[in-house]
C-alpha cells in the first residue's frame, strides 16, 4: 500500500462516508489509489478512454522536466467531447438550466446547445477567425458565455474568458497580451438589480489599445451602447442567417484549448496556457469522481466562467460527462438572502459546488434562509478557492448538506487545471478543514525551503512531485517566467504552488494560504504587484505597497500603503478617491480595505518594498528582522496607524 492509502484506514476520526452514499458512489475501492501510485501513466491511460478520439495516443507522457507533452499524438475536439458525444443517448436531455438575477429562465437539450455551438462557431469562421486565433470573450453569466467558449474550442480558436467584473482597461490589458482580433460581449447586464454597462466598458477600455477587428456584441440586459461602424456587430444579428452545423476542427492533444489570465507575484497577469488532450482526461475524469457524477444528477457550480473553475468545473468537466447544470447570473442575495436555496429546491439540485467566502457569508445571515426552502435534494457538496476554517466546514455541512451529505473541499489552481487534492465521497473521511488527500494518480507532498519533506505538523511549501495531465504547459508568450515561478524553488521536476502546507498524523493536507504576492479576496486572485501599479499610476501617490489581511468574511482583504507625492496633503476625501481608483481600474471586486498613507515604506537597502514586512504589520504579528531595512523606524510608526484601524 502506498501512503495515499492511509485515508482508507478506519482509526481516522472525522466524517466517514455515508454507508449508501459510498456503497453507490462511482469510486468506492480504495485501491484506486494505490493502482494509480503504482502507475499514474497507465491510470490515466485508462481515464483517457472516457474521451472520444479521432485517433488515440502514441505515447502518454513526454516528460523533459519541466516541460511535458500528454497523449502525443492523440486527435481529438474538445466540443465534440462536451456536445456530440452526448447526442446518441442524450439529445433531448437538459445540458444547461439558465436562471437570470430577474427570475428568467432559459433551458438548453444537448441538441439545441449543439445548434447554437455550431452556429455560432460558424459566425467565427465568417469573421475571419481561424484555427490558432485566440478569441476573447468578456461575457456575464448567461449561456452564450458558453456557447461562445465551445464554438472556439470546435474551431480550434483558443478562447481567453476575461471576468466580466473586470475594467476595461484590465480587459485591454489581456486582449493586447493575446493578441486577440476578435472579442465577444454584451451590453449589459444585472447585478443586485442594477445595470453593469459592460459594452462601455469594453469602449472605454480598449480606446487606447486599437486592436481588436471584431466585437460581437449580445444583446442581453437591453441598455443604450454604441456601436462602432465596422467593428461591431450584434449577436443575433450575425447569427440569423448562420448554418446550424459545423464539423469540428481536428486538434492535436498538445494544440492550446484555452488562456486563462491570472495574477502572480510580479508585474502584469500572465497568461496560463491549458492545452487540449490532457486537459479533457483531466477535468472529465476529475469531474466523475469528485463529484459522483450520475445521469439524473443536477449539478451546480456557482463559479464564474471568467475563472479557472467556471472552465473545468462548469463548461468541460461537467458537460463532457453529458451533466444537466445549473448556471444563475446574479448574486446570492437578490432579491433576497434565500436566492441560492431557491434555486437549489425549483430545480432539484443534487449537487452544490461553492466558495468558502460565499459559505462564511451564509453562515452570518443565518440558517433560516436556507431553512425557508427544500435544500434536501443536495447529495453532495463541495468547497473552492480558498481555505475553509472548520467551523464554516462544519457549519455547511450541517445547515446546507443537512448532515448527510459529503463534503468535498478541492484543493487545486488555475495552473493544475484540475482538482489535485480532495476528498473522493465514497473513500474518505473527511475532517472539517483539510483538502485531504491528492487524487489518485497525484503525487503530492509538503516542503521545505531545501525541498525535504517536513514532518508532521510542521509548515511548510505545497509541491507536486509528478506531471499531470492538465498542468500548465507555460505561460503564454513568456516561458522563462512559466520556469521561473512554477520550476525554480527547488529543482526543475518539482512544482512550486504558492501554497504553504502541513499534513498531519493521518497524512491528511491542510492548505494554509499563499506564501507569495498573491492575494485571495472573496476566492479572486489579485497580484500584490498589478494592484500597486494601478495605484502608482495615480497622480497623487509616490509608492504603494499592497497586501492581504486576514478577513472573517472573505479570506483576505486588500490592505495598501501609500506613500504620496510631494505636496500633496492627506486627507480622507483622497483615500476614497483611490478606493475607488482602484476599483475602476481593476474591478469593483478589487475595492482595497484600507488605504494607509506613510511618509515612507519599509525598504531593503535596495530599496525594494519589503511586502513581507507590511503583511506581517497589516494582520499584527510580529515582522521578523527588520534589522536590513533602510529605516527600521518606518515599521513601528506603521504598526501605529494600523492598529488605529482595527
Ligand atoms: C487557493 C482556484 C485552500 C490556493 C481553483 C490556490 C485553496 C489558489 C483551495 C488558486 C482549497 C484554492 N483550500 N486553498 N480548497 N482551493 N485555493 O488559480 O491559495 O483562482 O493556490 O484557482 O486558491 O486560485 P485560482
Amino acid at each position: 500500500m502506498g501512503e495515499n492509502t492511509d485515508q482508507s484506514q478506519k482509526n481516522i476520526t472525522g466524517f466517514r462516508p455515508p454507508e449508501d452514499f459510498a456503497r453507490n458512489a462511482i469510486v468506492n475501492d480504495p485501491d484506486i489509489y494505490g493502482r494509480a501510485e503504482d502507475d499514474p501513466e497507465s491510470f490515466w491511460e485508462e481515464n483517457a478512454n472516457g474521451i472520444e478520439w479521432y485517433r488515440k495516443w502514441d505515447n502518454v507522457l513526454e516528460w523533459e522536466p519541466p516541460l511535458s507533452k500528454w497523449f502525443i499524438g492523440g486527435k481529438l475536439n474538445a466540443c465534440y467531447n462536451c456536445l456530440d458525444v452526448n447526442l446518441k443517448q442524450r439529445a433531448d436531455k437538459t445540458a444547461i438550466i439558465w436562471e437570470g438575477e430577474s427570475g428568467d429562465i432559459r433551458k438548453y437539450t444537448y441538441k439545441e446547445l449543439l445548434e447554437e455551438v455550431s452556429s455560432f462557431a460558424n459566425v467565427l469562421k465568417g469573421t475571419g477567425v481561424k484555427k490558432g486565433d485566440i478569441v476573447t470573450i468578456y461575457l456575464p453569466m448567461i449561456p452564450e458565455v458558453v456557447i461562445a467558449m465551445l464554438a472556439c474550442a470546435r474551431i480550434g480558436a483558443p478562447h481567453s474568458v476575461v471576468f466580466a467584473a473586470f475594467s476595461g482597461e484590465s480587459l485591454a490589458t489581456r486582449i493586447g497580451n493575446a493578441n486577440s482580433k476578435v472579442l465577444i460581449t454584451c451590453d449589459g447586464y444585472s447585478r443586485r438589480g442594477k445595470v453593469v454597462e459592460q459594452k462601455n466598458k469594453v469602449d472605454e477600455g480598449i480606446r487606447s489599445c486599437g486592436l481588436l477587428d471584431k466585437v460581437i456584441v449580445m444583446k442581453h440586459y437591453g441598455n443604450d451602447v454604441s456601436m462602432t461602424e465596422g467593428r461591431d456587430v450584434w449577436w443575433h444579428e450575425v447569427m440569423k442567417d448562420s448554418e446550424s452545423s459545423c464539423e469540428p476542427e481536428v486538434m492535436d492533444s498538445e494544440d492550446m484549448l484555452f488562456l486563462m489570465y491570472t495574477s502572480g507575484t510580479t508585474g502584469k497577469p500572465k497568461g496560463i496556457v491549458h492545452t487540449t488532450g490532457g486537459y479533457m482526461v483531466a477535468t472529465h475524469t476529475t469531474t466523475k469522481f469528485v463529484f459522483d457524477l450520475k445521469e439524473d444528477d443536477i449539478y451546480w457550480c456557482t463559479a464564474d466562467c471568467g475563472w479557472i473553475t467556471g472552465h473545468s468545473y462548469l463548461v468541460y468537466g461537467p458537460l463532457s460527462n453529458g451533466t444537466t447544470l445549473v448556471m444563475y447570473e446574479g448574486a446570492p442575495d437578490y432579491p433576497d438572502k434565500d436566492r441560492y436555496w431557491d434555486i437549489i429546491e425549483r430545480h432539484k439540485v443534487t449537487i452544490l459546488y461553492t466558495a468558502p467566502t460565499a459559505i462564511r457569508t451564509f453562515m452570518k445571515w443565518g440558517p433560516s434562509w436556507p431553512q425557508m426552502h427544500d435544500i434536501s435534494t443536495l447529495r453532495l457538496i463541495g468547497s473552492v478557492g480558498e481555505p475553509i476554517n472548520p467551523g464554516a466546514w462544519l457549519w455547511y455541512h450541517e445547515n446546507i448538506g443537512l448532515g448527510k451529505c459529503p463534503v468535498v473541499d478541492t484543493w487545486w489552481q488555475t495552473e493544475t487545471g484540475m482538482i489535485m487534492i480532495s476528498p473522493l465521497p465514497g473513500i474518505t473521511t473527511t475532517k472539517p478543514g483539510s483538502a485531504t488527500m491528492p487524487m489518485p494518480g497525484i503525487k503530492a507532498a509538503v516542503l521545505d525551503e531545501k525541498g525535504n519533506e517536513v514532518p508532521p505538523g510542521q509548515d511548510g511549501y505545497l509541491a507536486i512531485l509528478k506531471p499531470w495531465p492538465s498542468m500548465v504547459r507555460t505561460v503564454f508568450g513568456n516561458e522563462e517566467r512559466f520556469i521561473e515561478t512554477y520550476w525554480s524553488k527547488w529543482d526543475n521536476k518539482t512544482y512550486f504552488a504558492g501554497d504553504g502546507a502541513k499534513r498531519d498524523e493521518d497524512g491528511y493536507f491542510w492548505i494554509i494560504g499563499r506564501v507569495d504576492d498573491v492575494i485571495k479576496v472573496s476566492g479572486h486572485r489579485i497580484g500584490s504587484a498589478e494592484f500597486e501599479s494601478i495605484l502608482v499610476s495615480h497622480p497623487s501617490v509616490a509608492e504603494a505597497g499592497v497586501v492581504g489581511k486576514e478577513d472573517e468574511l472573505r479570506g483576505e482583504v486588500i490592505y495598501s500603503y501609500v506613500t504620496l507625492k510631494s505636496g500633496v496633503e492627506e486627507s480622507d476625501e483622497l483615500k476614497s478617491e483611490l478606493t475607488s481608483y482602484a476599483a475602476k481600474n481593476i474591478g469593483p471586486f478589487a475595492r482595497p480595505k484600507q488605504i494607509i498613507f506613510s511618509d515612507d515604506l519599509p525598504k531593503t537597502r535596495s530599496g525594494k518594498i519589503m511586502r513581507r514586512v507590511l503583511k506581517a504589520i497589516a494582520n499584527n504579528k510580529d515582522p521578523g528582522d527588520v534589522t536590513t531595512l533602510q529605516d527600521p523606524a518606518v515599521v513601528e510608526n506603521l504598526k501605529e496607524k494600523t492598529r488605529i484601524l482595527d
